[in-house]
């Protein structure tokens, strides 16, 4: 690392670095080869109580300021991101173990939420609306919700950040991070790159811990707190909208998904390749949206599954930090096991191992690039989210066959389809029940389009025009006037 000060070994709260009231800490692991990188504080009730009243307190003056105010402060945020994007980059493979190219390709993934936010800052209109009476005039403005807590997740522990954040901010908001324990590290550089920003203190309050029940119950609890922003599991997204429905909190939540991935008989072979390739194995298989369930058609299977099988097995598993690595390790012991355990139970049930399907021999979190293909749904595997990098591979030959099987789960994040008729194009576009879908393309984030799902996948939007919304309360006006 160049600027060694990133790497921070204390929280942020209320513009301070600060340790755990109670002293205790927790080692931060770098998952290529399990090195301590450093140790941050394990904060609990208490640190997490002392952040939201940090924040409540910073909202008095930051709620006053201007749109253009927050988006100047927001723009030297992301100046400094964009300026610092090697060194993140490094930090979160160190943490999170996704190859360099990915990781820096996330850093700036996330900036593009900052400088966004910045931009929308100034454009929270309200609306003028004509009165039936009169002697009444009506309108609307748009005010921040207030104190919002974050909770997010350590597969992306930079973009996940600025993605509720930088409208967080941008609305007016102040906020309380909980990172995931595993990467608490890009969080707090965040953090340093926010002061360094003149962000004022208290607007952005990082509570690290590996207590997450504990504090999360905290966070979405407290009355001073107006919104909570999960990514995460939808059991844990379950658990916090209870919590956060005991004071009517306004939530957002980017839950999990089991995304389809259909190439139907029309497809271009090698584009819908590459799309599975990217859509299932960046980031070692460990995001939201990556591909869950690949439906061929019986007509293309062969040369689909020759072409991918070639793929996949020149796909080169590594330290994230080694040029030429495409697929890094998993984050933690007990993601290996599931993962592990689910391709082996799914054997049991009379899935047939294609490629990989072990524990690399050289290190204990790697999974090798795995396809499984005889699945059915009767499987327990096709109604698992799998979080790792195994294809499980189904047949079909019918259009409306398989967009009811796609159709078929409680989640609704993200679809892929691969075709060349427009016709088909807009009718499984239209029947697919999913927040995303990526036709005929595999990488379907960006900060200009709105990301969530529908279903169990979770509520709101993040990023676009409409990822502001959520951070914001409508007020109506109604003036009577004398006419
Ligand atoms: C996620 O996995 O939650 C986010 C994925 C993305 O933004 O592409």
């Amino acid at each position: 690392m160049k600027k060694l000060q990133l790497v921070q070994s204390l929280a942020y709260i209320n513009g301070r670095w600060v340790s755990a009231q109670g002293g205790a800490t927790m080692n931060v692991e770098n998952p290529a080869n399990g090195e301590v990188i450093t140790s941050v504080p394990d904060m609990t009730i208490e640190d997490a109580e002392m952040a939201v009243l940090a924040a409540d307190n910073a909202l008095i003056e930051w709620r006053k300021t201007t749109g253009k105010q927050r988006s100047i402060l927001l723009k030297a945020w992301f100046n400094l991101i964009v300026e610092n994007a090697d060194d993140l980059a490094k930090l979160l493979t160190s943490e999170q173990g996704k190859p360099y190219k990915e990781a820096y390709g996330e850093v700036i993934y996330g900036a593009s939420f900052v400088e966004w936010f910045a931009e929308e800052a100034k454009r929270t209109y309200g609306d003028n609306i004509p009165a039936p009476m009169p002697g009444n005039r009506y309108m609307t403005i748009k005010q921040p919700v207030g104190v919002v807590t974050a909770i997010t997740p350590w597969n992306f522990p930079v973009a996940m950040i600025t993605r509720k954040v930088a409208p967080a901010l941008a609305a007016g908001c102040t906020v309380i991070v909980k990172p995931g324990e595993d990467t608490p590290l890009c969080a707090l550089a965040m953090a340093k790159l926010a002061d360094q920003a003149g962000i004022p203190k208290g607007v952005i309050n990082i509570v690290t811990t590996k207590q997450p029940a504990i504090v999360g119950e905290v966070l979405c609890t407290h009355p001073l707190v107006r919104k909570v922003s999960f990514t995460g599991s939808t059991a844990i997204g379950k658990r916090i909208l209870a919590q956060a429905s005991q004071t009517v909190k306004k939530v957002s939540m980017e839950l999990g998904g089991n995304a389809p991935f259909i190439v139907f008989d029309d497809a271009d072979i090698d584009k819908a390749v590459q799309g599975a390739l990217i859509s299932k194995y960046r980031n070692a298989g460990q995001t939201c949206v990556c591909t869950n369930r690949l439906y061929l058609h019986d007509a293309i299977y062969d040369l689909f599954m020759d072409k991918f099988t070639k793929a996949v097995s020149e796909l080169r598993l590594g330290c994230g930090l080694i040029d030429g690595t495409e697929v890094g390790p998993l984050i933690n012991k007990k993601a290996i096991d599931k993962v592990s355990s689910i391709v082996e139970h799914a054997l049991t049930q009379g899935a047939e191992l294609h490629l990989g399907g072990h524990v690399a021999s050289f290190g204990e979190l790697y999974f090798q690039p795995t396809i499984l293909t005889n699945i059915s749904e009767k499987m327990d595997i096709a109604h698992q989210e799998l979080f790792g990098p195994v294809a499980t591979v189904f047949r079909f030959n019918d259009e409306e066959d398989v967009i009811k099987r796609a159709n078929d789960t409680p989640y609704g994040l993200a679809a892929y389809f691969y075709s060349r008729d427009n016709s088909r194009i807009w009718r499984v576009g239209e029947a697919l029940e999913y927040g995303i879908i990526g036709i005929n393309e595999g990488i379907i984030s960006t900060e200009v389009a709105p990301f969530g799902g529908i279903k169990e996948s979770g509520n709101g939007r993040e990023g676009s025009k409409y990822g502001i919304e959520d951070y914001l309360e409508i007020k109506y006006l109604c003036l009577g006037i004398d006419v």
